[in-house]
């Protein structure tokens, strides 16, 4: 369906894997995107679309960047596991700017958020945006940042963000882990024109996955209030991802999986 959207939208992390997928995703709707990364763009240009390199930590290069867009589109950034000084000025001080050019244009943001927020939450429970962060690395640090300024920008300057929390953006479910938090690359590209689509958002967080059966992990969100629905699921995956699992028992047992484990030094407790 081909949907006219009048004003462009900025899209960090264009170059990224999801980047370059929602790039395509979107063009193909008709809609007019203004691109940015730190990496060139890898692919032709589509028709829509135009491309700036530039640094999320060049704050004056992104206020222009989002002059006259209705929407940001927060993807970029270190997107792993890092030490701290590796993340603090992609991920921090790049929020801050982006957060600043959408207060400057009273843009929404839609923020890909993570899973690694509340990574440390174990894998019995189930928890509702609602829960307090539960970060499992400096990475997730930045991401539960992340809402919190949106969050400030939202009760301060009015400026609508959604969260969303990603589980596995994936092609396909690589491990036993993605049967549960595997989000297909279909569900993300019409999570993302509902995200910019919808009427009225305040402050909201949505669970990154597909309709998956093994999903126990997170419910509650603001999905009906933006209209979207999963279509795919890991299920037929299942028989193939079997035993991929690895024996790191910190990683198999939280929801955050192999970035729990990274320079984990708690003593094991009775
Ligand atoms: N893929 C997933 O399963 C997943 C899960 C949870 C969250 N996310 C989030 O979604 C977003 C996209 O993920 P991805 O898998 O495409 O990651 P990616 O690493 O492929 O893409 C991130 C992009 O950000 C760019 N970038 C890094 N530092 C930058 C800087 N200082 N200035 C400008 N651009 C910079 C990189 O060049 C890269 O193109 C990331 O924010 C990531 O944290 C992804």
């Amino acid at each position: 369906m081909t949907q006219h959207h009048p004003k462009p939208i900025l899209l960090t992390g264009a170059s990224g894997k999801l980047g370059r997928m929602l790039t395509k995703a979107l063009t193909a709707h008709g809609w007019h995107l203004r691109l940015t990364d730190i990496s060139a763009f890898p692919d032709p240009l589509p028709p829509g679309a135009e491309f700036t390199r530039a640094d999320l930590e060049d704050g004056v290069t992104i206020l222009k960047l989002a002059e006259g867009c209705s929407t940001i589109l927060h993807f970029g950034g270190v997107s792993t596991e890092h030490p701290f000084e590796d993340i603090i000025g992609p991920n921090i001080r790049g929020l801050y700017h982006i957060y600043e050019a959408a207060r400057r244009e009273q843009a929404r943001v839609i923020f890909a958020s993570s899973n690694h927020s509340i990574g440390f939450y174990d894998r019995i429970h189930s928890i509702t945006p609602e829960q307090p962060f539960r970060p499992d690395g400096y990475y997730g640090l930045s991401k539960a940042y992340g809402e919190l300024i949106g969050r400030l920008y939202w009760d301060k300057h009015d400026v609508e963000s959604i969260f969303v929390r990603i589980g596995s953006a994936y092609p396909e479910p690589i491990d036993a882990r993605m049967l549960a938090t595997w989000l297909s690359y279909d569900d993300l590209a019409t999570m993302m024109t509902r995200c910019v689509l919808a009427e009225k958002v305040t402050c909201h967080v949505i669970w990154g996955a597909s309709n998956n059966t093994r999903m126990t992990w997170w419910h509650g969100d603001a999905r009906d209030q933006i209209g979207w629905a999963p279509k795919d699921s890991a299920d037929p995956f299942a028989g193939q991802m079997a035993g991929k699992v690895s024996t790191n028992a910190i990683a198999e047992s939280h929801m955050g999986g192999a970035f729990c484990a990274v320079g984990y030094s708690r003593k094991a407790r009775s």
